[in-house]
């Protein structure tokens, strides 16, 4: 089983921290463009979460179900007042079956990179088709890799800088593990910093493709956002949209 990370405060903090991501500009465009993708059918999330997207979507009309690690997550998100028609069920995105096939399995947020070797991503691919009708989709939202952004011969890229909070990317194992850990120092009430921080594997569309290709699927879209805008070299994010083969 991987590590939870997301237990009592960090859970209880969640959607707090990820209030950015909470909003309008940024949540309706993702809703919008899954619940398209789900053509009406039902839709699954890996890595649930407080139901950021999951009560959205649900709240369209479309049958949604959930995966998800953290049991403290779950208690945040069973708190909601939308989550009362979404199933959900306990555990790893990469081992876990929940009842019913799907025309829409999704996993979004950078959450691939949770899982830390390629193994265990691999396994999430194979989990996805387990769970999906023939011809279903599974999409996946994940940073490009800001290797390029590496001073020659360093091994760190800032991310986010103000008075209050520092963040930056240590990468620690560039060519064999694909890993990284990205560091937060936040200042507290008293002014002094403190340091949180996890563990990722870094993982580029190229090798999702290779993962989503042995799991038996097939690219139907790449965009750089939830808008549809085209993907290029310059792009820091991808939206990847694979389809079951029949
Ligand atoms: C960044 S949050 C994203 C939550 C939600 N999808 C969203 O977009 O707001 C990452 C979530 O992934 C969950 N998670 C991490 N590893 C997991 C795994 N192996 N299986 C299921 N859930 C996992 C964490 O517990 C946490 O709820």
């Amino acid at each position: 089983m991987p590590e939870n990370r997301f237990v009592g405060a960090a859970a209880r903090n969640y959607d707090k921290g990820a209030a950015d991501m909470f909003k309008p500009g940024i949540l309706n465009p993702t809703v919008d463009c899954l619940a398209e993708m789900a053509e009406n059918g039902p839709a699954l999330e890996f890595a649930i979460g407080t139901g950021r997207v999951a009560i959205p979507l649900a709240e369209r009309g479309l049958s949604v179900s959930g995966i998800e690690l953290s049991a403290d997550m779950l208690v945040e998100f069973r708190a909601k007042p939308g989550a009362a028609p979404i199933t959900t069920v306990e555990g790893d995105m990469a081992t876990t079956r929940i009842d019913g096939t799907f025309s829409l399995v999704y996993l979004v947020f950078n959450t691939i990179t949770n899982l830390t070797t390629q193994a265990e991503q691999v396994a999430c691919f194979e989990n996805a088709a387990r769970h999906l009708q023939p011809g279903g989709r599974f999409v996946i939202e994940n940073l490009v890799p800001s290797i390029r952004r590496l001073p020659a011969g360093g091994m760190s890229v800032p991310f986010a800088l103000s008075q209050d909070y520092v963040g930056i990317d240590e990468y620690t194992d560039l060519t064999h593990r694909q890993l990284f850990r990205s560091r937060h120092f936040s200042r507290r009430t008293d002014g002094c910093f403190v340091e949180s921080g996890s563990p990722f594997r870094f993982v580029w569309p190229s090798e999702l493709d290779l993962m989503a290709r042995i799991a038996g699927m097939t690219l139907e879209h790449r965009w750089s956002d939830w808008s549809r805008a085209p993907f290029t070299g310059e792009s820091t994010s991808a939206i990847s949209v694979w389809r079951l083969r029949k």
